[in-house]
């Protein structure tokens, strides 16, 4: 027989998506009538911005010709793109990031999964709880079994405390997934504070930065002072601007961000993380970046702007929906993201199939994303207005 990774065994049968999506299936071969409105997974609805699908078509044409063709591009992402970022996601917002400091890839979620390997396997993890399950499973899969959690309750507005003992690494996630919460420029500060004068890496996913409205809430971990010091930040172009199906995201590895081999000698972090890019990644698409480099145009900024305004109006309409019928709810401002609590005395899975087999709407069982879930559901903001408002009433309606 042959040897395998023994990790997989502490890991849920399914990952959390690949579950909800399994019992839709199902759900769907027994009542093949039913029209089930999407609220679970975080996959927008709305179409690549026109900006991005100009581009996208001139790029197909540019494989058409000898003298346009692009073959392997750089592993870390064509310059164009990461310019672009750099001056339009940080040094317009007085954020000094170098273009070199910018990787493109294919997603945050392969990203956050493939950080882990510039980690040691030792390292002590601290994982925010509710949260996105790739950080757990990951690092699991990596052979990680130190964890420490940092609980996200409505008592403390859904942003941990910082850890009592000192961890390896901290995953931070604003505007939250799942439960919406946003962190402000204060708060922020006290974590890289504590990052810094402890040695710890932040790896801070910002793949809902595009949803903040509200002045003084983080975009990005390069806001708090000296964060380029002790953060990596993880970014994606799926909620901004309709990626997920394209596939582009970009994480930030700082070149004043340093790290120590077990034998004491000193290394840049991104030197790691770019020989780890060259040595399993051949870069994101040419196409699909020459898509990305358009958001940043005139007309595609103000194109994604317009998108994440129009799943922002949805969010609005989920919590006074669920508000109406007097469901206790979080998040939903500056992010596209519905925390809400079930029902007393039903779990969040059971509370899932209530709502599958009474209304039809499908969502995202607390409880998937960590113990702190129990008794919440995530609804997301990403489907049509007039899905989002026919599942409200359909919500309301079992209130009678
Ligand atoms: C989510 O629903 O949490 C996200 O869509 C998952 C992802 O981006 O991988």
């Amino acid at each position: 027989m042959i040897n395998v990774n023994d990790a997989f065994r502490t890991l849920g049968q399914n990952y959390l998506f690949s579950e909800v999506a399994a019992r839709l299936k199902s759900f769907s071969a027994k009542h093949p009538e039913a029209r089930i409105i999407r609220m679970d997974i975080g996959d927008v609805t709305r179409p690549i911005p026109e900006a991005a699908l100009t581009a996208m078509h001139a790029a197909v044409d540019e494989m058409a010709s000898t003298d346009t063709f692009h073959g392997y591009g750089p592993e870390q992402g064509y310059s164009f793109l990461r310019e672009a970022i750099a001056t339009h996601d940080y040094r317009s917002r007085g954020l000094e990031i170098d273009a070199d400091d910018i990787f493109i890839s294919d997603g945050a979620k392969s990203d956050i999964g493939n950080l882990g390997d510039i980690l040691p396997p030792q390292a002590v993890i601290a994982l925010p709880d509710p949260g996105y399950p790739v950080y757990y499973d990951a690092n699991a899969i990596n052979g990680r079994t130190r964890f420490v959690s940092l609980n996200a309750t409505p008592e403390n507005g859904f942003v941990p405390s910082l850890p009592q003992e000192r961890p390896d690494v901290i995953y931070m996630c604003f505007p939250n997934n799942p439960t919406g919460a946003a962190l402000t420029r204060e708060g922020l500060q006290q974590w890289v504070d504590y990052a810094l004068a402890n040695d710890v890496l932040i790896v801070y996913d910002s793949a809902y930065e595009a949803f903040v409205r509200t002045p003084g809430t983080v975009r990005s971990v390069y806001e708090a002072a000296g964060a380029e010091r002790c953060a990596i930040e993880v970014r994606s172009f799926s909620k901004t601007a309709g990626f997920t199906g394209l596939r582009c995201g970009y994480t930030v590895v700082p070149t004043q961000l340093k790290g120590i081999f077990s034998d004491g000698t000193e290394t840049e972090i991104r030197r790691l993380w770019n020989r780890r890019q060259c040595t399993k990644f051949n870069g994101a698409s040419y196409i699909i970046q020459r898509g990305a480099a358009a958001l940043y145009s005139p007309e595609g900024r103000r194109q994604t702007k317009e998108l994440a305004d129009v799943y922002l109006r949805n969010a609005a309409i989920i919590r006074s929906g669920l508000s109406d019928i007097g469901i206790k709810a979080y998040g939903g401002v500056d992010s596209p993201y519905i925390w809400a609590q079930c029902p007393a005395g039903l779990s969040s899975w059971e509370t899932f199939d209530f709502l599958l087999n009474e209304a039809g709407v499908s969502t995202t069982p607390g409880s998937g994303f960590g113990n702190k879930g129990e008794g919440f559901l995530r609804l997301t903001a990403f489907n049509t207005e007039a899905n989002t408002r026919e599942a409200m009433t359909r919500l309301a309606s079992l209130r009678k």
